[in-house]
């Protein structure tokens, strides 16, 4: 048997061996990740509410129709490894502040470290207005949550979203979202309604069937401000 490589045959087998010593890197990071959103599933399952990270599907369909280039402060809370953040980064312009706040100590430190230069926090979102209240602008064009809403204690959700209101600018927008198993429990549909009194504009993506569970993406535009929030 010949094992002599024509030229050619070798270039392919080069180009082949080139791109299978880039795949595990990809997917060495990729395995990481999903290892590292599981173990903080398994420190705190009541904070994390899923045991997989978004997909780039949701994470697109998040920022979907949002000015990122042209806003002036940009919120994300509870970025977990990071699924929506990256998409976020890529979109943002040269001026604009981006702050996020995720609970998980080892996730906002694992943040830093993926995201050098980024202004993560180790905080809750119940805290959001200190952060506003320090920016350059004092106002949030746009708050993105990644929280799991449907688990959240009752006057943690309460607070936080009182907060989201508050902070966000009159034309602010806001993007959460949602999975599709839990549509019809009945915190999805008190949700739902909150969302419906105080935002003058409330949208529902299309389904995004590529995310595990698949999800949807309420965006949110033009906050009323000083409404008390229904029982
Ligand atoms: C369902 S995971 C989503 C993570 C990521 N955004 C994603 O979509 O892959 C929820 C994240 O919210 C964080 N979280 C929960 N409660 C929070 C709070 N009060 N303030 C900030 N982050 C919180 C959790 O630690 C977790 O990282």
């Amino acid at each position: 048997m010949n094992h002599t490589l024509t030229a050619s045959r070798r270039h392919s087998a080069e180009a082949i061996l080139a791109r299978a010593s880039k795949r595990p890197s990809a997917v060495t990071s990729q395995v990481a990740e999903r290892l590292a959103f599981l173990g903080a599933f398994l420190r705190k399952p009541q904070v994390v509410g899923a045991i997989t990270p978004s997909s780039r599907a949701l994470a697109l369909a998040m920022v979907e129709g949002m000015e990122l280039k042209r806003a002036k402060l940009v919120i994300e809370l509870g970025p977990g490894t990071g699924a929506f953040t990256k998409v976020i980064l890529e979109r943002l312009g040269r001026q604009t502040e981006f702050v996020a706040l995720e609970l998980d100590k080892v996730s906002a430190k694992r943040l830093r470290q993926q995201f050098p230069g980024v202004a993560f926090h180790h905080d809750s979102a119940e805290n959001l207005h200190h952060y506003v209240a320090r920016s350059r602008s004092k106002r949030a064009d746009i708050v993105i949550s990644g929280l799991p809403w449907t688990i959240l204690p009752r006057p943690v959700h309460d607070r936080i979203f009182r907060e989201i209101i508050d902070s966000l600018a009159p034309d602010g927008c806001f993007a959460t979202f949602a999975y599709l198993h839990g549509c019809c429990l009945p915190s999805a549909g008190r949700f739902r309604n909150l969302l419906k009194e105080h935002f003058q504009q409330v949208e529902r993506s299309r389904v995004v069937w590529r995310n595990i569970p698949p999800a949807f993406v309420y965006r949110c535009s033009r906050p009323i401000p000083n409404k008390p929030l229904a029982g």
